[in-house]
């Protein structure tokens, strides 16, 4: 388990994947898929959940799922793609709850991702890709320190809108650290204020 202040990452067991039919189908998704509106069966989620647990493919990714300090599942955070040889990952993020939103709580997740893919897992750099019209992670990408490193045209169909997608990178000699981080950003303050109010 991955201790935060507000949230903890831990495996991704049945408390996450009871709740992937309603965050598949809400509106998360159309942020995290970049623009995508699903409607997926429970039929769907569990045939695939099959499928991947009896693949015999080799795994390049992995998810946590997102705990608050109360107990209750908030989404998952993870990788999209680990590249052993060049040491880099493609992390991906979603909390699954809307209620959960712009409360700090992806971006103690984001920081517990960060820092166990360069103090554990020894990568030499993360990076990930948003969209233009999602302002939480434009926002999270720049107080969390990450550098715009290349800009795709019109990739993402949102609501009839194309959208660019900008493509965010960190290394890791530019991280300070969880606990610098933490205090940087005032999360340890915000786990005090927000502790009754969602
Ligand atoms: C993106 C996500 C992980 C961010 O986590 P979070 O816990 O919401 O992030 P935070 O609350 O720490 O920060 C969001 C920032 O955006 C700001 N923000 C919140 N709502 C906003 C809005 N509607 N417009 C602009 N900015 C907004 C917040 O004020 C905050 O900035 P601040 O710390 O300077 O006040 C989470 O919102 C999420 O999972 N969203 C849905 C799926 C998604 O977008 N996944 C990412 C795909 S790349």
């Amino acid at each position: 388990m991955l201790e935060g202040v507000l949230v903890d990452l831990v495996p991704y067991g049945s408390r996450f994947t009871e709740q992937d039919h309603r965050w598949e189908n809400n509106e998360s998704v159309f942020w995290s898929g970049a623009g995508e509106r699903n409607f997926v069966s429970k039929a769907q989620i569990e045939a695939e959940h099959k499928r991947r647990s009896e693949s015999t493919q080799r795994r390049t990714g992995m998810s946590f799922g997102v705990l608050t300090k109360d107990g209750t599942p908030i989404g998952h955070f993870g990788y999209n793609w680990i590249s052993a040889h060049n040491r880099f990952a493609d992390l991906g993020a979603s909390i699954g709850e809307p209620a959960y939103w712009g409360g700090g709580y992806g971006t103690d997740a984001l920081l517990l991702l960060i820092d166990y893919s360069f103090r554990m897992l020894d990568l030499r750099k993360v990076w990930l890709s948003t969209t233009t019209l999602n302002a939480r992670v434009l926002r999270q990408m720049e107080k969390v320190g990450f550098k715009q490193e290349g800009l795709l045209r019109q990739t993402a169909l949102m609501d009839g809108v194309w959208a660019d997608e900008p493509i965010y990178g960190m290394f890791c000699e530019e991280w300070p650290g969880y606990t610098v981080m933490v205090e940087r950003l005032g999360l340890a303050a915000k786990a005090k204020t927000n502790a009754d109010s969602v």
